[in-house]
């Protein structure tokens, strides 16, 4: 008998994108297509007019990498939860209507969760702390008494954002995360010293939005190099994501971390997250870089879990969930 074959559809932010997974966890097909702007931001009702012209070529070449058509998909899934509000609608409402067209079962999934999952499919790591940074996201999440639970997250923004706002503020376009890293590089290549900036922990929280305005006075000053500056932002604030999870870790007793997001791309913040985990005998997962931003495969995935575990979704519950938390998320399949 053939695996049962789940679509998955994230559009929770700037990425449309559509994963198809097998039953056994091969990934079948993985297309996205992200907003990008030379120089400015990203405005909700622009990202969901992206997703709405591309959505038809994404899914078509999602089913023509997978070498398959609608008739062999089993389930649909979608990113029900959390996210931008127009996005998200974009992605339950494709999600509906291929399930109404074609007649085939759907479910909504949350999307921090499905990071995590990802990274368990992908990688090693069984029972991980995750550390989920993305653009509008930073948490540090793990299994706990049943549910996923969140032991730290931002007080303000995602550390993406701030990444983001800076790399805007200093004319680099968006995303910035990828440019900052690469002129982080160069600063450190030249031994570079750590300009200080605010380093705000709280608990086991973070806070991210006095930096930006402390590196954006810093760079308009003119005292200061790009390099510098995006050195010292990336020391800074890696430190403080590396710090939280690390007592996440200690809260917990696991001995694995997994990464997410977006943000987890870079190599510094890998490299930081590695040598802490060394440090304290534990082990660090990053799964590779086409699921840790986000995708269509990752929501595939949970869903076929939750399917598998015996959810059921009626199309009239297909409704976006913006700000559901993961810890209200009832969880049956571990
Ligand atoms: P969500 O918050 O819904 O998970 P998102 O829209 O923030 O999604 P992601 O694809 O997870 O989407 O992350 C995008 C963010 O990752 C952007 O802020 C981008 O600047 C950042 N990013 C991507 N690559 C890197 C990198 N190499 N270094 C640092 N940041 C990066
Ligand atoms: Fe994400």
């Amino acid at each position: 008998m053939k695996p049962a074959i789940c679509l998955g559809i994230e559009t929770t932010a700037h990425t449309f994108g559509v994963g198809i997974v097998a039953q056994d966890g091969k990934i079948l097909a993985d297309v996205k297509d992200s907003f990008t702007t030379g120089s400015g931001g990203m405005i909700p009702h622009e990202v969901a007019e992206h997703h709405v012209k591309v959505c038809d070529a994404v899914l078509a070449k999602a089913l023509s990498d997978a070498g398959i058509g609608m008739s062999d998909i089993r389930l649909i899934s979608f990113s029900q939860s959390p996210g931008i509000g127009p996005c998200l609608k974009i992605g339950a409402t494709v999600a509906r209507l291929l399930s109404h067209l074609h007649g085939i079962p759907l479910i909504g999934v949350n999307h921090c969760i499905a990071h995590l999952e990802i990274a368990r499919l992908l990688t090693p790591a069984k029972d991980p702390v995750l550390l989920y940074a993305s653009g509008a996201n930073t948490q540090i999440i793990a299994f706990e008494e049943g549910k996923y639970r969140i032991f730290g997250e931002t007080l303000d923004q995602g550390i993406g954002n701030l990444l983001d706002s800076f790399a805007r503020h200093i004319g680099l376009g968006f995303p910035g995360g990828p440019k900052v890293e690469q002129l982080a590089l160069k600063a450190r290549e030249q031994d570079a010293p750590l300009i200080e900036l605010p380093y705000v922990v709280k608990g086991m929280d973070l806070s991210f939005g006095g930096i930006l305005t402390n590196i954006a006075r810093k760079w308009d000053s003119g005292a200061f190099t790009k390099e510098g500056l995006c050195f010292s932002l990336q020391e800074t604030v890696f430190a403080m994501l590396v710090e939280v999870s690390e007592r996440a870790m200690a809260h917990t007793g696991k001995i694995e971390l997994a990464i997410g997001g977006g943000v987890g791309c870079n190599k510094r913040l890998q490299e930081m997250c590695r040598l802490m985990c060394e440090a304290r005998g534990a082990q660090f997962f990053a799964p590779p870089n086409t699921v840790l931003i986000d995708n269509g495969v990752m929501i595939a995935w949970l869903g076929l879990l939750q399917y598998n575990a015996g959810e059921r979704m009626a199309i009239a519950d297909a409704i976006i969930k913006p700000y559901l938390r993961t810890d209200e998320i009832e969880v049956r399949w571990r």
